[in-house]
């Protein structure tokens, strides 16, 4: 009998036929999330999950699933949605996407810096409001990047990825990380310094218990006047609501997002703001990374679910 598997999103065709080929496949189809009490069912005696980040994997869906379950593959290179503990106590292998969405994940961070520094967003409006009334020579002014300082909170693959492209703009950069690497010309400080000292913040740390609201009211008050924070990591790694009042306050000159702390919902004191970016969660967004991303997900589940290692556990 083929081993039975949930797959809590469409995936590419090319995907889904590999998985048709050795496995009994159960597929939501539906364009959002897979609804709890759906995957609650759905993942009853299965032996294996392909879920994504929208998908909350914790004790009562393992238990849900049953003895039979062996393997929780995520389409995603973040976890926070899998409670990993509670697999492990239940001998589940949890995996992740690691690698293959690293490039475009710096290049989508490159992209949100080169935005919110020169106001693109506001730009954009404007035009598109009509209330656009001519070039001036101090209109709409942003800051160059050459010369400052980027500062990288998280040096894992993709904090090093927007690191390795930052001389291309002329960008010096910092970090903070748990430990140093390798990394010629950048410079490993604490949180604190690189928060008081850079031009652009960019996160780039898992989300974890430590990194909850690691952005609060008072390591925002930390930054310059003039810096502008960028999130691409997790929603929870920033207090929304205090990184609404440094905008709003100018405490901060802007900043760039791309995750938020209760997907979908954006926290409604960002949304009024100039200053702002706000982006619905596309750092990963390109054809080749989706169909790599959903490839080594499903590629982790089969090893398994073959008496296998899988590719990337976490
Ligand atoms: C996207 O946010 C991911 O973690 O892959």
């Amino acid at each position: 009998m083929k081993p039975g598997i949930l797959v809590t999103r469409r995936l590419p065709s090319s995907v889904i036929a590999r998985l048709e080929a050795s496995c009994s496949l159960d597929l939501w189809t539906g364009r959002e999330a897979i609804p709890r009490e759906e995957l609650l069912s759905r993942v009853a005696g299965k032996d294996a999950l392909v879920c994504l980040l929208t998908d909350t994997v914790d004790a009562a869906v393992l238990d849900a699933a049953g003895p039979s379950l062996k393997v929780v593959a995520n389409v995603a290179v973040g976890y926070n949605n899998i409670d990993v503990a509670a697999c492990r106590a239940r001998g589940v292998v949890a995996t992740n996407t690691p690698d293959v969405l690293t490039n475009a994940c710096a290049d989508f961070t490159w992209g949100l810096i080169l935005a919110v520094t020169r106001r693109l967003g506001e730009g954009e409006r404007v035009v598109r409001a009509g209330k656009w009334q001519g070039w001036g020579l101090d209109y709409m002014l942003g800051m160059e990047l050459r010369g400052k300082q980027l500062g990288i909170v998280g040096m894992g693959r993709i904090g090093q990825a927007v690191a390795e492209k930052a001389p291309a703009f002329g960008m010096r950069v910092v970090y903070s990380a748990r430990r140093p690497v390798d990394l010629p010309g950048a410079e490993h400080m604490p949180l604190d310094r690189l928060l008081a000292t850079s031009d652009v913040v960019s996160l780039h740390c898992p989300m974890t218990d430590e990194t909850r609201h690691l952005i609060d009211q008072k390591a925002l008050l930390r930054m310059k006047r003039t810096a502008y924070l960028i999130n691409t990591a997790r929603g929870p790694v920033v207090d929304e609501a205090a990184l609404a009042w440094a905008l709003r306050e100018g405490r901060i000159a802007g900043a760039a997002l791309d995750v938020y702390e209760r997907e979908p919902i954006v926290h409604p004191d960002l949304l009024p703001l100039e200053n702002v970016l706000l982006i619905p969660h596309l750092a990963s967004a390109t054809t080749e990374t989706r169909t790599a991303m959903a490839d080594l997900a499903v590629s982790n589940a089969l090893a398994v679910l073959e008496g296998k290692p899988a590719l990337t556990p976490v």
